[in-house]
């Protein structure tokens, strides 16, 4: 089981194997963690990512799955794009932000990535209520079989890492 840290901060600038990026299907940047990535990596992402979507996703990246990239020049050596869910009233859909996190473990597990910072997956943008997905993202990495050392949740904001940091809490009781 991998050590969970919290830290509150910019997540493009953790000096880590690889940073999971909160992406959208078409792998092609957009506001949020996505967009600071791709413009403090530089175009060799974007170059990976529609290779990608060209060779692999012509339909794009399914929402709950991860890809890998480099990292261009962030400090990190990998970006892991995973695509979280839409948050929606009517339909429960943690069980695919469960799985951004499950399938980013496996894909760094696959490179070989032993410290691998996430961002509050779908709290943004997507609108999912921070509290669970907190408790989602922090259950999710808990219960991953997978080689990482250490997986650091990077939070924005201070209520965002005092979300993360009352669920890890939680999961440790
Ligand atoms: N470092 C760490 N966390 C960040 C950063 C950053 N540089 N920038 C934003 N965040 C935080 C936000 O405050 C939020 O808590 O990341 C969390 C996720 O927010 P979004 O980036 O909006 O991601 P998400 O809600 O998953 O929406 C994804 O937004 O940017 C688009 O292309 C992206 O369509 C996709 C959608």
């Amino acid at each position: 089981m991998a050590r969970i840290t919290l830290v509150q901060g910019d997540i493009t600038e953790q000096d880590v194997d690889a940073i999971v990026n909160a992406a959208n299907s078409s792998l092609l940047g957009g506001g949020g963690v996505d967009g600071a990535i791709h413009r403090r990596g530089g175009p060799a992402i974007l170059d990976e990512c529609r290779r990608l979507r060209a060779e692999r996703y012509p339909d794009g990246l399914p929402t709950g799955r991860a890809v890998a990239t480099t990292a261009g020049d962030l400090p990190a050596r990998w970006v892991i794009h995973a695509v979280g869910p839409v948050y929606s009233r009517s339909e429960d859909r943690s069980g695919l932000l469960a799985s951004c996190h499950a399938e980013s473990l496996r894909v760094a597990d696959e490179l070989g990535a032993r410290i691998v910072a996430f961002p509050a997956i779908s709290t943004g943008v997507y609108r999912y209520p921070v509290e669970e997905a907190a408790e989602v993202a922090v259950g999710a990495v808990a219960d991953a079989e997978t080689e990482v050392e250490e997986v650091r949740f990077v939070l924005f904001d201070e209520p965002t890492y005092r979300s993360f940091e009352r669920a890890l809490q939680e999961a440790r009781r």
